[in-house]
């Protein structure tokens, strides 16, 4: 006899587990398969993100960014470290115990809202009755295998890494996400294709810890989605720090050897070119994930990218099965697969669930931070909007000089007419966490106005954000 739920969530990553919760919370009797697994073979909710994405990176930008500091600004600071050594095998088991209370925390939250976990895949055997909408039958194949059945189901079963033809990932010598994560020492040279999210966040671990890092990227614009004057300004900073970044590059044959790996490729001049790294990290995007789901089954329509195929509320083309997170359309992130999940469970109770697009806020973790929220002013000429621009530098903000980190600044676009803020860009120190406040006037639909007259507290890298505001009208105060 199948255990009956009305709602089952297949992936526990943010999407998943944080629908399930939402489901829970809302009465429905939810169960939630995840099939991750940690090295002693436990159960390690938390998906791409706990286990091989946004927290073990995090771990590891913060750690080498303290060995950073420790060997060139602390001087400054007059703190005097007469001998320095890098304990990588800490530094990597300080992460996986980040991973590991993130995996416990889910686990415990599940239990918190009475979620019932399955640990093991989960898939489709068939829909219920004579009509799909009655429910479906979906088998989990763990230690052992049972079947559940509910009314509803969320899919979310996240992305992976893609590969490049002819270059598998061995994760010894060329490097996914996962095994980029986990260098066991630092390589001398190591190359990294792909100047994306994921390459300049492990090119800066990396080069941070010693490593020299060459970046080959095949569009000739860097960081294409960010705003220009952004883009140009963390160029201008990378290359600073010694990330050697090049553009236009056509990869040719990958070869691994024993212990090293070659790349061949064309530069942007269109001279054939050979480069031999100790490691490789390929990061050319991700690729939506629905093997083992049995979705054949069930008729259920991918696109041809292989994406679940949604409307504008995650319902994909079977009734009463929905999709979120990294395998539908849309950014490839977490707080973007969780509110997609806080809504779908909301508009199964009957609940009008809401996910803003245009409120989506984007952050790369590199030093200094990159963070962006709204449209770029590329966009907006593109668009023929007419717009007013203002930016203020960190290089006049007190609190970012007393932290000793004055890159960059901080840029607001508005209306030209009415004011409304359009788009909010950041490069400098906690870019991560100044965009929150965009984020939340562009939500509330405020003009820059509204920003430059609300009192910011003195001194912190915040009033750089009420200076832009005011910058859009030209009355900065302190620049
Ligand atoms: P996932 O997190 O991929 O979770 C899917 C889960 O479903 C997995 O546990 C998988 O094992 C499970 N699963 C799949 N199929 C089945 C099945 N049939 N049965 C049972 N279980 C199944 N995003 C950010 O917002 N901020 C960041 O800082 C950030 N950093 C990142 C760093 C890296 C290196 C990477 C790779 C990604 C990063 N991301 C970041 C992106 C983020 O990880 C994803 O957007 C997010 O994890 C997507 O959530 P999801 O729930 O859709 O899928
Ligand atoms: P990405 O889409 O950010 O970047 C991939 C880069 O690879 C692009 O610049 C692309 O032009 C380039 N590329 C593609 N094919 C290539 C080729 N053949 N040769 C050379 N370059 C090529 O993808 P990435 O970095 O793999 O990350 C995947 C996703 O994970 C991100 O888009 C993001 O959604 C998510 N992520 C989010 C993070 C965050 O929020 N801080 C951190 C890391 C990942």
């Amino acid at each position: 006899m199948s255990k009956q739920f009305d709602v089952i969530v297949i992936g526990g990553g943010p999407g998943g587990y944080i629908a399930a919760i939402r489901a829970a919370q809302l009465g429905f009797s939810t169960a939630c398969i995840d099939e991750w697994k940690n090295a002693n073979g436990d159960p390690a909710p938390g998906g791409t993100c706990t286990n091989v994405g946004c927290i073990p990176s995090k771990a590891l930008l913060q750690s080498s960014e303290h060995f950073e500091h420790a060997g060139h600004s602390f001087a400054d600071h007059g703190i005097d470290i007469k001998e320095m050594t890098l304990n990588l095998p800490q530094m990597l088991s300080r992460k996986d115990t980040v991973i590991k209370q993130n995996n416990e925390g889910i686990l415990y939250l599940l239990k918190k809202n009475k979620v019932t976990f399955f640990h093991g895949r989960g898939s489709f055997v068939g829909s219920l009755g004579k009509a799909d909408a009655e429910g479906y039958e979906i088998k989990v194949a763990g230690k052992s295998e049972e079947s559940i059945t509910a009314k509803h189901i969320i899919l979310a079963t996240g992305s992976n890494a893609r590969a490049l033809p002819g270059a598998d990932f061995d994760e010894k010598l060329i490097l996914s996400n996962t095994g980029a994560l986990s260098i066991g020492a630092v390589p001398k040279k190591l190359g990294v294709i792909g100047a994306g999210v994921i390459g300049l966040e492990m090119g800066s671990v990396w080069r941070r810890l010693g490593a020299e890092v060459t970046v080959l990227e095949a569009l000739p614009a860097f960081l294409g989605a960010v705003d220009d004057q952004i883009a140009k300004e963390a160029a201008k900073l990378f290359a600073k720090q010694g990330l050697s970044i090049s553009l236009g590059v056509k990869i040719g044959t990958i070869t691994a050897g024993e212990n090293d790996v070659s790349v061949e490729y064309t530069n942007a001049k269109g001279e054939a070119t050979k480069a031999v790294f100790d490691k490789l990290i390929i990061s050319i995007g991700r690729t939506p994930n629905t093997i083992g789901l049995n979705a054949e089954t069930v008729g259920l329509q991918l696109d041809e990218r292989g994406f679940i195929n949604v409307d504008g509320d995650c319902k994909t083309n079977l009734p009463n099965v929905w999709a979120v997170g990294d395998v539908v359309r849309g950014p490839m992130l977490a707080h973007k697969a969780e509110e997609e999940g806080v809504a779908v469970a909301e508009r199964i109770a009957g609940q009008h669930g809401h996910v803003n697009f245009n409120t989506i806020p984007w952050v790369i973790y590199t030093s200094p931070e990159i963070a962006w929220v709204g449209k770029t002013e590329q966009q907006l000429k593109a668009e023929g909007v007419a717009y007013k621009a203002g930016t203020f530098p960190f290089l006049a903000n007190g609190r970012a000089r007393a932290l000793g980190d004055t890159s960059g600044m901080v840029k607001f676009l508005a209306d030209a007419k009415s004011d409304e803020i359009l788009g909010v860009h950041i490069i400098g120190p906690m870019a991560s966490e100044l965009i929150s406040e965009a984020v939340v006037a562009m939500e509330f639909r405020a003009s820059a106005e509204d920003i430059a007259r609300i009192c910011h507290a003195h001194p912190s890298l915040s009033e750089a954000t009420k200076e832009a505001a005011l910058a859009v009208d030209k009355r900065s105060l302190n620049f």
